[in-house]
């Protein structure tokens, strides 16, 4: 049943993105998102990495419907999944048709999500490798961009390119950056210092850096085990990291706004 959206809470979307495959998009999205929801907020997550479907397996769930089935009209309500306080609204793995959905279908995939935003506070969106039209569109949608970067120099490569291309194919004008699998707070500043001076030199866009998550080897028993790595290893250091990550984003004052959608892809049509 829609509900009422509760107006102590911001309403805030947040799309997790980074260029290079492999560099914890999911894992971040989705243990950002029970994060959220462990904190009262009603929150939904989308997979738009959406012939790879990897948050099903994280979060050791095999849906019965999938995104390709709500595109063809199949209500959302018998597409999305609960799991562990939040909603997801599942991609679908090997699926070459879904994963290949040209801007038209983009754009009605956003009206889907847009459909439920009475019944959420938050919406988490994890979005594919690479800088492609459709990252490019799911990435800079959202009121709030976060991109994840690893301390590697194909991966900071890849992170400024999809800074890059927020800023200019999406007119981004602020993005999160969060550094994972760090082994010191040293090497996380080291990292995030070399990608500002990049930013600012060449991009019309400000960063904001979040708190750093540690090289962690819970993160890959968690996924081995199909359980977010915030449920099965809660006080494990990359989980305790990105509790911390969430209460970062809350106060950051980015954050508030009425809408899940930046003007710029409202006036797109995102949201029409
Ligand atoms: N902080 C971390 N510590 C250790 N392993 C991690 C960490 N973050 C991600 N990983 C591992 O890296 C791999 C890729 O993570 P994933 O979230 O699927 O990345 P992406 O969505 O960017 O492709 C997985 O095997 C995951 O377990
Ligand atoms: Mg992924």
């Amino acid at each position: 049943m829609p509900q009422p959206t509760g107006s102590e809470l911001p309403r805030r979307a947040i799309a997790v993105s980074g260029g290079k495959g492999g560099v914890g998009k999911s894992t971040i999205a989705l243990n950002l998102a029970i994060a959220c929801a462990q904190g009262g907020e009603r929150t939904l997550m989308v997979d738009t990495d959406l012939g790879m479907a990897d948050l099903n397996l994280l979060l050791g769930v095999a849906p019965e419907k999938s995104l390709l089935d709500a595109l063809g009209g199949t209500p959302l309500e018998e597409v999305l999944i609960s799991a562990h306080g939040i909603e997801l609204l599942p991609a679908l793995n090997g699926s070459y048709l879904l994963a290949t959905i040209g801007s038209s279908t983009q754009r009605r995939l956003l009206e889907l999500v847009s459909s439920l935003s009475g019944r959420f506070d938050t919406l988490v969106v994890d979005v594919a490798a690479g800088i492609g039209q459709a990252q490019t569109t799911f990435a800079g949608a959202t009121t709030d961009a976060l991109v994840v970067v690893n301390p590697e120099p194909l991966s900071m490569a890849d992170a400024y390119a999809t800074l890059k291309v927020l800023s200019i194919e999406q007119q981004v004008k602020h993005a999160f950056v969060v550094p994972n699998r760090v082994t010191s707070r040293a090497q996380a500043e080291e990292l995030t210092a070399r990608l500002s001076v990049l930013v600012n030199r060449f991009l019309d866009l400000e960063i904001t850096t979040l708190p750093p998550i540690p090289a962690d080897p819970m993160v890959g028993e968690a996924a081995q085990f199909g359980v977010p790595l915030i449920v099965h290893a809660p006080d494990a250091p990359a989980a305790r990291a990105i509790r911390q990550l969430a209460r970062a984003l809350t106060i950051s004052p980015a954050s508030s706004t009425s809408s899940w959608w930046r003007a710029h892809a409202a006036a797109q049509g995102a949201t029409r």
